[in-house]
């Protein structure tokens, strides 16, 4: 019998738990006209925070285990894997960088870079930057381990800026203008290589790990982001334990995973609360005109619209319907529905928001045990803080000295 490693250990905690809670969180709150389980003690809880309680809870995890730890045993347990991984973290010690070669790059960027680039482990590969934007990650780690970067980016104007900031500081940086899901963009990639990837949206990290694993690349430093950016509906799980644990995830449930935010300001905060009423509000006066209340999702729009006039609002969201509008229809009637249904929304959302990390936590130990599953020496930990960016779970890699490239499956 082989041994189970502790990836794989952590890994069937966190599907046990996703599953044993399914009805918790895998659900569309906009689609429920009240609350969705049977649990009469967590009714009770749910009903009587306030509003200003529901908004705390949301952003904090100790009052999350405060509040919930109780109902949902288990669930908190989980975050102990990833503090138990990052005991094992020490940040190494790197050069300041100076003012001018940061100029340009946002506060919050340029410390997940710093926080990035102390994780990294000595390496003499030449460096390859997944995805690269205009190659910040690469320009400050070019500088400062001095060793060439190549930054492949799908964005023309993006390679060009880039390509002018590593000239103007004479850094030894060069972008490939292609696009990663070609085989063209993959013909980057070459064994010996340091390859790192700083937020990488789903079907881009995932090309990524499937063709490292197929030429063998020998170091991996992969920070993932934006999972349900993939071209099927459905999540298909890539590594063995997860598709024998797979707990069928739709788009709708992988957005899940990426809806922790850092704290917004008061504004940005306002115009949530705005947009979720209104989206509901159309959703009743949809309703009784077509006679159908079965929730009918829109499209995303610019959060602009919700500074806006709410008759506006309706007319776009009815014409995505193909829907007539009648003369004057009573609108504050239906800011009072939409309010009234976004008080329930929140609450709902409140206790499937419990389940974001265990997912995201689910969706990267996938990755993780591919990596494992081809012969790679993985470890997985929360590179920085949370309210640094909360996609802060970094998988690194190595090819254990054995192993062969094999074709991915
Ligand atoms: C979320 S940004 C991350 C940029 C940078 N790594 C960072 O951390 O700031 C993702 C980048 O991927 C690029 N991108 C999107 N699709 C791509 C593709 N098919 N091939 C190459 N790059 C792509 C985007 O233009 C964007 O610059």
């Amino acid at each position: 019998m082989t041994e189970t490693s502790a990836l794989q250990q952590a890994f069937v905690a966190c599907s046990t738990l996703l599953t044993q809670y399914r009805q918790y969180w895998q659900l569309v709150p906009f689609a429920c006209q009240q609350l969705p389980w049977q649990n009469p003690v967590l009714e009770q809880k749910i009903l009587s925070l306030s509003e200003q309680d529901l908004s705390a809870i949301d952003q904090s995890l100790v009052l999350q285990q405060q509040h919930f730890g109780e109902l949902f045993a288990g669930l908190f347990a989980l975050n102990d894997y990833v503090a138990e991984a990052n005991s094992g973290l020490s940040a190494r010690g790197l050069k300041k960088v100076p003012f001018w070669l940061a100029n340009g790059i946002g506060g919050r960027k340029l410390e997940q870079i710093d926080a990035f680039a102390r994780q990294l482990p000595p390496s003499a590969r030449p460096m390859l930057e997944w995805c690269a934007g205009k190659g910040h990650l690469g320009r400050l780690l070019a500088w400062q381990f001095q060793r060439p970067v190549t930054s492949i980016e799908w964005q023309q104007q993006l390679c060009v800026d880039g390509s002018a900031l590593a000239a103007q500081f004479d850094i030894p940086q060069h972008f490939v203008h292609a696009d990663v899901l070609t085989a063209a963009g993959s013909a980057i990639l070459a064994p010996q290589q340091q390859v790192l990837a700083l937020h990488a949206c789903g079907q881009l990290h995932i090309q990524l790990l499937q063709q490292a694993v197929a030429i063998g690349s020998e170091e991996l430093h992969l920070v993932p982001c934006c999972y349900h950016l993939i071209p099927d509906e459905h999540y298909l799980p890539l590594s063995k334990l997860a598709r024998q644990h797979d707990v069928a995830l739709s788009q709708h449930d992988l957005k899940l995973a990426v809806q922790g935010q850092v704290t917004a300001g008061a504004r940005v905060e306002k115009l949530r609360y705005t947009e979720v009423q209104w989206r509901l509000a159309y959703q009743a006066l949809r309703a009784e005109l077509s006679g159908d209340s079965h929730y009918r999702p829109l499209s995303s729009v610019a959060k602009h619209w919700f500074s806006g006039d709410f008759a506006d609002f309706c007319r776009w969201a009815a014409a995505q319907h193909q829907l007539s509008l009648p003369a004057a229809p009573d609108w504050q009637f239906y800011l009072n529905k939409g309010a009234e249904h976004a008080a329930l929304v929140r609450r709902i959302e409140l206790v499937r928001h419990l389940f974001r990390r265990p997912l995201e936590l689910w969706l990267v130990l996938d990755r993780a045990l591919y990596l494992e599953q081809h012969g790679y020496q993985v470890r997985l930990a929360a590179f920085c803080d949370y309210q640094v960016t909360p996609r802060n779970l970094l998988i690194q890699a190595s090819l254990k000295a054995t192993t062969q490239p094999s074709l991915a499956s």
